[in-house]
């Protein structure tokens, strides 16, 4: 059966670089024998607003519920849509009722691609943040008292569970346990945050019980965001909760260059409901129109999402195209953001070239 995958490019260069993610998915669909059967979606987008005053059609969820997986550019225009409605109504709104409860970030320094810390070379620079992406501290828990008065207070509660905890955790320890070094390390803060935190940490525990092979460290989130800076090569696997892997997700990518080549996934690993895959950078207003976007976040997106759906030789070809473009260094081919002349469309045929074979 057909693999049905929902294409939804959004705004700005979303829709610039989407076309060259859904090239280099046909190619390597093709190259491998996969049937992919794309379907194109204009809503969660803010031209879709301007038409309709809302983000998604009220049954946009019966619309994605049944796809295998689908494939996402950026969302936003401050210009004419404040960025909280676009990105509410539309990418959070997959994350939670797709209950997409793990958001997964590769950092991983690319040939011919400049890493802002000194002297890091490819191979240097490879793990996987694994973000707990329903909970924790981003709750709804919480209000304001005596506003606008001398007693006002305001209180947001971080809500954790065991379900919600242990199924993150679950799939971080999985992951660690199918890569070579089979390393889990664990964000924590339990020296300050001393009721959660400590729980966490017990809990990171109590999962490990299940999988011996796979060796553990914790770091307190403030040394370990100094450690991603200077010794990015100790990490394999980084678990952590909904706020801190929020910030370690940013920083993990940027250790490795532009953002222009970072992809993400939030995924639904039981497949109740479809996972979602797009690139980590967004609309991108400042340079949207111009055709010099890096096509690479989009087309590493289209390999994640084949890696999920279990094409993983797709993937493994997707990836060794982009990477063997960046190490050729043509400047005429290469985005300016790595150095080069080159356009959008341009470096994503030089890709989808190479993915043919
Ligand atoms: P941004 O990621 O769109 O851009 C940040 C900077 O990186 C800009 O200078 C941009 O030119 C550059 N950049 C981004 N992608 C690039 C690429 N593929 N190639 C070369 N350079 C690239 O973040 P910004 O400017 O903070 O947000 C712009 C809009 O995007 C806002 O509306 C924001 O809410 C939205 N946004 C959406 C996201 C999503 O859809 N997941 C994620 C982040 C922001
Ligand atoms: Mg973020």
């Amino acid at each position: 059966m057909a693999q049905r995958i929902a294409v939804i490019p959004g705004d700005g260069i979303g829709k610039e670089v989407m076309p060259e993610g859904v090239r280099a998915l046909e190619a390597a669909a093709e190259r491998f024998g996969i049937e992919i059967e794309l379907t194109d979606f204009d809503f969660a987008s803010c031209d879709y607003y301007a038409e309709h005053g809302q983000m998604l059609p009220d049954d946009w969820f019966d619309q994605l519920k049944d796809f295998d997986a689908l494939f996402y550019g950026a969302v936003g225009w401050p210009e004419t849509v404040p960025d909280h409605v676009s990105l509410w109504g539309s990418l959070l709104q997959f994350r939670r009722r797709f209950d997409q409860y793990v958001n997964l970030r590769p950092c991983r320094l690319l040939p011919g691609v400049k890493s802002p810390l000194a002297d890091r070379q490819p191979g240097d620079i490879d793990f996987y943040v694994v973000r707990e992406n329903t909970e924790g501290e981003y709750s709804s828990v919480g209000g304001k008292m005596f506003e606008g008065t001398e007693r006002e207070v305001v209180i947001q509660e971080t809500v954790m569970t065991r379900h919600g905890t242990d199924r993150v955790l679950r799939f971080a320890y999985e992951l660690a346990r199918s890569r070579p070094r089979k390393k889990l390390t664990s964000a924590t803060k339990s020296n300050g945050i001393a009721i959660t935190m400590p729980w966490w940490d017990e809990r990171v525990k109590a999962m490990g019980a299940n999988y011996p092979e796979v060796s553990v460290d914790q770091f307190h989130i403030d040394i370990l965001t100094a450690n991603f800076v200077m010794h990015p090569d100790w990490f394999d696997v980084v678990v952590a909760s909904n706020l801190f892997g929020d910030i370690l997700s940013d920083l993990g990518p940027a250790c490795t260059g532009t953002i222009g080549v970072a992809p993400s996934a939030n995924i639904n690993p039981e497949g109740t409901f479809p996972s979602l895959f797009e690139p980590v950078h967004g609309s991108a207003p400042d340079i949207a129109g111009k055709g010099i976007a890096n096509p690479i976040g989009q087309i590493w997106s289209a390999a994640m999402m084949l890696e999920h759906l279990g094409h993983q030789e797709a993937a493994d070809a997707i990836v060794a195209a982009f990477e063997a473009v960046l190490a050729e260094g043509d400047r005429n081919v290469l985005t300016p953001d790595v150095g080069g002349t080159g356009t959008t469309e341009g470096m994503g045929r030089a890709i989808t070239e190479r993915i043919k074979g």
